[in-house]
């Protein structure tokens, strides 16, 4: 276990020689494929609408828990450029939790430090939408506590396929020579730039595919998969996860 040292004045239990526990366990961004909002409704036998209202109401609780716990950044896919071939009424819901969730969150979101972002082409959502959004991301842009990203209409090809644009205008411009594009140029073109490398890909619901999220980004990140449902994935959850990415030996290539 990864070690860091007690707050000055700290009097946590866990208190060993001077050393507290990091319940991050050294993970800086973890991201999330929030999955099974769908399954779970239907083991309950609920309407799907009740499994995505039950899984924001999980988002709620894990933003909360991971600000607590200190870490950095967490980016959650909410919905992905491949949701749109699902049935029109439950992407009207999902766009109605949206706009409910913003609405409902946005002060805890300041009151806590959090800053939002949102990754994907979010500008294609309802107008209404757009604007929550940004309102959002203007007012929480000075806070630093936690960076939420929530995947919007995101799909890492997409992204991939939108910085592969912005480069190539560059070149056009004159202002990029192509043989001096390495891979720090396609970081900071992507909708991810500036935020920590990714540490720890979390999918819930059993499935074991990333489904077109983060991509590049989860070139070198651990893999965590579990079979719990999404509306089911608590702290308990969290802090299992994030147990084991602490016991794993990331060799980045070394030996
Ligand atoms: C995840 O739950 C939420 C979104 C993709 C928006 P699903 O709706 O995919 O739930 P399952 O996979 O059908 O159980
Ligand atoms: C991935 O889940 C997208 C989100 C969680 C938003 P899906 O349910 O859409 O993924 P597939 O279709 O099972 O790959
Ligand atoms: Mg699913």
């Amino acid at each position: 276990m990864r070690l860091m040292p007690t707050k000055k004045g700290s009097t946590d239990p866990k208190s060993d020689a001077g050393q507290i526990a990091d319940p991050t366990h050294g993970a800086r961004h973890i991201a999330i494929i929030m999955d099974g909002n769908g399954r779970w409704a239907k083991k309950k036998h609920l309407p799907r609408a009740l499994g995505h209202k039950k899984g924001v109401e999980a988002v709620r609780d894990i933003v909360r828990v991971a600000g607590e716990m200190g870490i950095e950044a967490m980016t959650l896919y909410a919905f992905s450029s491949e949701n749109w071939s699902r049935p029109e009424d439950e992407i009207t819901d999902l766009m109605g939790l949206l706009r409910q969730y913003i609405q409902s969150d946005i002060d805890e979101f300041d009151e806590n430090g959090i800053r939002l972002k949102v990754i994907g082409n979010y500008k294609a959502l309802d107008d209404d939408i757009v604007d929550l959004i940004d309102n959002a991301l203007e007012r929480t842009a000075n806070n630093d506590r936690m960076t939420l990203a929530i995947a919007l209409n995101y799909g890492a090809q997409d992204e991939m396929v939108r910085a592969v644009k912005s480069i190539a205008e560059s070149v056009n411009q004159g202002s990029m020579d192509p043989q001096e594009i390495g891979a720090d140029h396609i970081s900071d073109a992507l909708d991810t730039a500036g935020m920590p490398p990714l540490d720890l890909l979390i999918r819930t619901s059993g499935e074991l595919r990333l489904s077109n999220f983060l991509l590049w980004q989860s070139a070198y990140s651990e893999l965590y998969f579990t079979d719990t449902l999404w509306p089911d994935f608590d702290k308990r959850e969290l802090q299992r996860a994030l147990k084991s990415f602490g016991d794993r030996d990331r060799r980045f290539g070394g030996r």
